[in-house]
């Protein structure tokens, strides 16, 4: 959403998708718009169901087909994802997008040893000192072992690795990663984070990380896009949007983020629940949550507008930016 004059890599505007669960129909995206440019690292954050894995596979049209397109368009590379014919999205799915997924032994094949698997990733017929040049890329030692290895004789860490080196396999405009550190352990998160956004600054990709992890992302990412009620709700630079946040939900997540608690004070959930939407909304969907609520949050829409190098979608913004950041009472 940021103005730039480079022509975005990715171009999402005004999406709405609903699933259809058979009783009703859950509006995942609201009317979510986002660009991507060259040569950055994107983080969207946002409590679970907040709709970042619908706009993230929406990319590559990867949804599952309870998932209909209720409107809106996806422009990815240069390719119309919504009215793209077979061919045209396998060939933007196969030379253009790189996906890592949250679990990287659901991603592995079990019964495949890795060396195969990362060869039919690269494509064509790599020779074995192609594929362990690949591996030693993301950083995995002794790739001849791990070539020869089956997914279930590796660590989570090293798993999500082979996963990574797959996704750069053919060098990808756009690398999409969802919780991609979610199932490791907390002390390689910080690792297997730094090894993601250094193929990706050495290749030139953009990288787009979906994670509810405010504070891993802030140290990895260059924006960051707030998701709530299926819309991006708060887009800016890192350093802008977590120093000093322009919408009350971005607020409430700071204050919920690990490291940001007083000496001795537990952590703090949001409280309330996020919504689940069936139709359009027609106020501001944080509203139940909102202790700067006013009547007009209730009655209008909010629509993005920029603000203090930002795009926010709040009526309050200006009050929000203004206030010390971030306080308990506001998040509660
Ligand atoms: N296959 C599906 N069928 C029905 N509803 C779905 C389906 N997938 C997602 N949803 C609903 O769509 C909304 C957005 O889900 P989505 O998975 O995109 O959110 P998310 O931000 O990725 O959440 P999480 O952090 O839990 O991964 C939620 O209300 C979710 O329950
Ligand atoms: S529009 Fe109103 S209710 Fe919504 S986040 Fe802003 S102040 Fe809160
Ligand atoms: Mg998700």
């Amino acid at each position: 959403m940021t103005a730039r004059a480079q022509e975005p890599l990715v171009d999402i505007a005004d999406l709405v998708i609903g699933y259809d669960t058979g009783t009703r129909q859950v509006r995942a995206l609201d009317g979510a718009s986002l660009q991507v440019f060259d040569d950055e690292t994107l983080a969207i954050v946002g409590e679970s169901g907040s709709g970042k894995t619908t706009l993230g596979m929406a990319a590559g049209r990867l949804l599952p087909p309870e998932a209909q397109l209720l409107g809106g368009r996806i422009n990815v590379s240069g390719v119309d994802v919504t009215s793209a014919d077979d061919a045209a999205l396998r060939r933007l799915r196969h030379d253009r997008l790189g996906f890592v997924f949250q679990n990287p032994t659901a991603a592995l094949d079990p019964t495949m040893r890795i060396g195969r698997q990362v060869a039919l990733a690269m494509g064509g017929r790599p020779g074995p000192e192609a594929i362990a040049e690949l591996l030693s890329r993301a950083e995995l030692n002794e790739p001849q072992r791990i070539m020869r290895a089956f997914p279930h004789e590796l660590s989570g860490g090293m798993a999500q690795r082979v996963v990574i080196a797959m996704a750069i396999a053919r060098q990808p405009h756009l690398l999409i990663a969802d919780e991609p550190t979610a199932s490791l352990d907390a002390s390689i998160r910080e690792k297997v984070m730094a090894t993601l956004g250094r193929l990706r600054a050495e290749s030139g990709a953009s990288l787009v990380i979906l994670s509810h992890d405010l504070r891993l992302i802030a140290r990895h990412a260059d924006r960051v896009a707030v998701m709530y009620g299926g819309r991006i709700v708060e887009l800016g630079p890192v350093v802008q949007v977590m120093q000093a946040p322009a919408h009350p939900y971005t607020n409430a997540l700071l204050a919920a983020a690990a490291g940001n608690e007083a000496p001795g004070e537990r952590l703090r959930p949001i409280p309330g629940t996020p919504p689940v939407l069936e139709a359009r909304c027609e106020a501001c969907a944080y509203a139940p949550r909102c202790a700067l609520r006013q009547p007009r949050c209730e009655a209008e829409r909010p629509e993005a507008r920029r603000l203090a190098g930002r795009e926010v979608v709040c009526h309050r913004a200006e009050a929000v930016i203004g206030a010390e950041q971030p306080t308990r009472q506001e998040a509660r």
